[in-house]
């Protein structure tokens, strides 16, 4: 979603603003801009569009100087042109201000304002706030800025520079991410360390409230007092190499997402399986034993893809761990009043950990004084740090807009989740024993699942102008279903649904025709037969039928039209290995219909609103 960079230093700020806004590209946008502070004249330049247009647009009519903030905007209020495009000015141009969130009291202020006489030139809510401090402004922009949040009710990450205080930002968060970067050239603001890679030396977080200045020498970070903040600078070479976030040779990063997985997750399971006591181990779960005891059910929350990972925990936890789980979209859950008792924990599942609604579930949740723990991808993100406890994934980042490898670690990291519990009940040391067995053989069947892809290519281009494709698959394959019907929903823009196989006779069915492929879900395993009866009922009505399933498998391949085969694991772990194919046959279906894989139409990598 939107996405902010800001510098201030000793070198021209307008290609360091424009290759840091390409590196928030991913987060999804439809226009961006920036403005520049050249001693006290400030030049803005924004359009909408890619990020090309503006790079164009700066090319022909250049913004020099030495300080600045730049933003891509995801259009909340108002279209996606240069007018509401970010920064934004107040009335007299002395102050310009570029936010991620939400105002919510915009409509309130921005009435009260023209009733006064301001001019408002865009449709956004962030104009709002450019007058308001510019009204507050009388020689110090850090009170000016303070002064106008006092009025505003919803969420911000903004950075402002002001006309007469040249080579200063003055930024400020709450519920929107912003961190500070230290680099040799001077200092960065920015709501995701990505765009500091190869920049900064070291990255300051900033906490909810929190306002932060800096110039070319100095930071500060000061709480609602306006006093000091002690802050831990942190090593930026902890959160990404520089390389971690270019495409090392592929096409684009979803594939090259997708192509990372055998070693993203090894790295989920590095260190923290142990043959010793056959269970896993957490370093950052924060809980003592009596407190894991003690814990009888497990409420999961996260959105989109990460929700799919929470039902896939569900079976998991249910089977090997005999736990209830209830697994809840973070959109529903912040707004419901579930009876949540004592001995119940809230376990948010997010790739970014900057998720609107996780993020606000989980303070829900705390605030409800229940244990709250997190499996998280970002190193340093809000719910990391909020969470009491958690789990990272250790999948370095995810750039593609459609999340592949962080549905697969989370998935790793809620089996090995579900062992240690499983462990602690009920589950013997052989059993144990054996799971460790199958999770350690994960990386390589995962590679060799990847060689399905030439078959997966040649099913894309006879199906990849289907006018709609479903999704089947029952128990654990479930979730999967509904997975990759988001997967090819988000990057092709080709209708599909996921079902429980069986309950599709209940609706889907009716959809079910030539031009109707359903894509059935069905490796060898308990649940097999039933499947096939299923795939029975689609034949029958003219559907056609790719079937995901076992290597060899002529009882599937007879009745299916197309076939991918998979290795053979437990049920348990088949969550992983099915969407494999699932992930690239969105990928190559996409890719033959035109789209942009990576930057998929009306997406954002990251929702930072409700
Ligand atoms: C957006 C992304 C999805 C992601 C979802 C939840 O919709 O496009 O890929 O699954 O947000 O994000 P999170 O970072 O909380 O996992």
């Amino acid at each position: 979603m939107c996405g902010i960079i800001g510098f201030t230093g000793q070198t021209e700020a307008a290609p360091i603003l424009l290759e840091g806004l390409r590196r928030l590209e991913y987060r999804g946008y439809d226009s961006s801009g920036v403005v520049i502070g050249n001693g006290t004249k400030l030049t803005m330049r924004k359009k909408a569009g890619r990020i090309a247009e503006l790079t164009k647009h700066l090319a022909a009519s250049p913004a020099p100087g030495t300080c600045g903030i730049s933003h891509t905007r995801w259009a909340t209020h108002g279209p996606a042109t240069d007018a509401n495009a970010h920064p934004h000015f107040d009335t007299d141009g002395n102050v310009a201000v570029v936010h991620n969130g939400v105002i919510e009291n915009y409509m309130a202020l921005k009435q009260t304002m023209q009733e006064a006489g301001t001019e408002f030139r865009s449709d956004t809510d962030t104009e709002v706030l450019a007058h308001l401090i510019g009204r507050y402004y009388q020689d110090d922009l850090l009170s000016a800025v303070k002064a106008a949040l006092a009025h505003v009710k919803g969420t911000y990450g903004i950075a402002v520079v002001c006309r007469r205080e040249p080579g200063v930002i003055v930024g400020a968060r709450l519920g929107s991410p912003l961190v500070i970067g230290i680099g040799p050239d001077g200092h960065y603001l920015a709501s995701d360390a990505n765009a500091l890679a190869g920049y900064a030396t070291q990255v300051v977080y900033l906490n909810d409230r929190q306002i932060c200045q800096l110039d070319a020498e100095s930071w500060v970070i000061r709480n609602q007092d306006l006093d000091t903040v002690d802050s831990p600078l942190q090593d930026i070479g902890q959160f990404l190499g520089i390389g971690d976030a270019e495409l090392n040779g592929y096409p684009h990063f979803m594939l090259k997402e997708i192509y990372e997985q055998p070693e993203t997750i090894a790295n989920a399971m590095r260190g923290r399986l142990d043959d010793g006591d056959a269970t896993a181990h957490f370093g950052g779960l924060n809980l003592d034993i009596k407190q894991l005891r003690s814990i009888d059910r497990v409420l999961m929350t996260a959105c989109g893809t990460s929700y799919h990972a929470g039902m896939v925990g569900e079976y998991l936890f249910e089977e090997l761990a005999r736990m209830p789980v209830e697994v809840e979209y973070a959109s529903e859950l912040r707004y419901r009043n579930p009876p949540i008792d004592r001995h119940t924990i809230v376990l948010a599942i997010t790739q970014s950990g900057e998720t609107a609604d996780t993020l606000a579930a989980l303070r829900e949740s705390k605030r409800m004084g229940h244990t709250t723990l997190a499996i998280c991808n970002v190193v340093g993100s809000s719910i990391a740090r909020e969470a009491e406890g958690g789990v990272y994934l250790h999948a370095g980042p995810e750039i593609g807009v459609a999340s592949t490898k962080a549905f697969t670690s989370q998935s790793v990291t809620l089996a090995m989740l579900a062992l240690y519990f499983g462990r602690m009940r009920h589950l013997s040391h052989a059993q144990g024993t054996e799971i460790i067995r199958e999770l350690r053989r994960l990386p390589e069947v995962v590679r060799e699942t990847l060689r399905c892809h030439d078959r997966v290519k040649e099913i894309a281009r006879k199906y990849a102008h289907a006018s709609s494709m479903l999704f089947l698959g029952r128990q654990y394959l479930y979730p999967v279903a509904l997975e990759g019907a988001l997967k090819l929903k988000e990057i092709s823009y080709l209708h599909a649904e996921g079902y429980p196989a069986a309950e599709m006779k209940h609706g889907p069915i009716a959809l079910v025709d030539a031009d109707t492929p359903s894509v059935f879900l069905v490796p060898r395993g308990n649940v097999f037969d039933k499947v096939m009866s299923n795939m029975q009922e689609i034949k029958a009505r003219g559907g056609p039928v790719i079937a995901v399933c076992s290597p060899n498998d002529r009882d599937v391949a007879s009745l299916a039209d197309d076939v991918i085969p998979v290795p053979d694991v437990p049920e348990y772990l088949q969550p992983i290995v099915v969407s494999i194919p699932l992930q690239l046959l969105a990928y190559e279906i996409a890719l033959v219909r035109g789209c942009d894989v990576d930057k998929p139409r009306n997406l954002a990598k990251s929702v930072t609103v409700e």
